[in-house]
């Protein structure tokens, strides 16, 4: 998807850390409350010491939401965690996202009209009406609102089995009553999420986007269960089966840590399975001495590693790959977007037309009402 971020002004690309930081601090005193500056795990060091609240994608939007009387929220994550929050906050919050190339390169990997055209290829072969849609949180707004309006749900790497229980449950039993489900754009998060629930290999295709009815036969479509959509997130794709041995070998005594966007090879060889705040959650309950080898966002990892000197902790993958996405937030955009809002002028701001905004809300709300 095209997002046009202008070049910054000078007065921003030229400026020393210390004063960004000092812009920043005045900016945000002047504002006080009425701005609520969120940060996902993965943003830098120079950001995340200024967020009023740190979480994963769906915590982020659930607080932007609780917190009323911020009139201005200013994201520093992705476009689609923007976009959520948008949906999920009152009409009078504005959202901000202080760089608009910050996307993300799987939520793209899935847009609207591949998944009509998907969705009208399956109805040539399945009764749709038994086929629910399920759609990552790390999707655009009208993915999500598709869902919405057919009956779908979105689900986040924490709730995806809870989710996907739900849609494959008889309706009699609270469920959503599909015999089969449309899962994107990551196929690894379904994959992963389908063995946890006991399904097999054959129960599961890749549906390709690219190729005519998925790149699969008909009887492949009416035989699996979980069609999961050819996406990925390429920071998570990186881990290999060989980086857990090489550290399991390294450290006999170790754990390991893994996001769900990994390969399943990966994450049958890890000692946790989990979202970034998971993650988090295992880093804390270690015990001091642990060493810990992780498979995510090398932001995230090397935080948790400075703020537990106790514990011995890395990457899995030592050349180490940055989300590029959410690394374009830094300092100077956020001091930009923080002096335009003191100027009286709101930058950046990341709306979802209402209609759209509706519907996604049915999917995020059902997703609320499973987990
Ligand atoms: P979390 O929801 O676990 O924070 O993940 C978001 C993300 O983009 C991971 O790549
Ligand atoms: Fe998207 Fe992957 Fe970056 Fe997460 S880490 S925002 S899934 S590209």
């Amino acid at each position: 998807m095209l997002r046009l971020q202008g070049p910054l002004p000078e007065r921003y690309t030229t400026a020393t850390a210390e004063q960004l930081a000092e812009w920043i601090g005045s900016a945000k005193a002047a504002l006080g409350r009425r701005v609520l500056i969120l940060g996902h795990h993965y943003q830098r060091d120079e950001v995340m010491a200024w967020a009023d609240a740190r979480g994963d994608s769906f915590g982020l939007s659930r607080i932007a939401a609780a917190r009323s009387e911020a009139e201005f929220i200013v994201f520093c994550g992705v476009h689609f965690m923007a976009e959520s929050a948008d949906i999920l906050t009152a009409p009078h919050q504005q959202v901000l996202l202080p760089d608009l190339n910050a996307g993300c390169s799987m939520a793209d990997m899935a847009d609207i009209d591949e998944v009509e055209e998907a969705w009208d290829q399956l109805g040539r072969v399945i009764d749709v009406d038994r086929l629910v849609p399920i759609t990552y949180m790390n999707s655009s707004a009208a993915l999500k609102a598709f869902v919405g309006d057919h009956g779908g749900a979105v689900c986040t790497s924490s709730n995806a089995r809870a989710v996907l229980s739900w849609a494959l449950r008889p309706a009699g039993a609270g469920g959503a009553g599909g015999d089969k489900v449309l899962f994107f754009p990551d196929q690894h998060l379904g994959r992963n999420t389908g063995y946890d629930l006991g399904y097999t290999s054959d129960d599961m295709a890749v549906w390709d986007p690219r190729l005519e009815r998925g790149g699969l036969d008909e009887a492949t479509v009416k035989a699996v269960t979980l069609l999961l959509w050819k996406g990925h997130c390429s920071v998570h794709q990186r881990f290999s089966p060989e980086h857990v041995r090489a550290f399991r070998q390294e450290h006999p005594e170790g754990i390991v840590l893994v996001h769900p966007e990994c390969a399943h090879e990966v994450v049958e060889l890890a000692d946790h399975v989990g979202s970034t705040d998971a993650i988090i959650r295992a880093v804390n309950a270690a015990p001091p001495g642990s060493v810990i080898g992780i498979a995510t966002e090398i932001h995230l990892v090397k935080r948790l590693a400075d703020e537990h000197p106790d514990k011995q902790i890395s990457c899995l993958d030592p050349l180490v790959c940055p989300c590029s996405t959410m690394f374009r937030i830094d300092a100077p955009h956020l001091a930009w977007v923080l002096e335009g809002l003191v100027a009286g002028e709101v930058r950046n701001r990341i709306t979802v037309d209402d209609r759209t905004a509706a519907a996604a809300r049915v999917a995020l709300e059902r997703m609320l009402a499973i987990t």
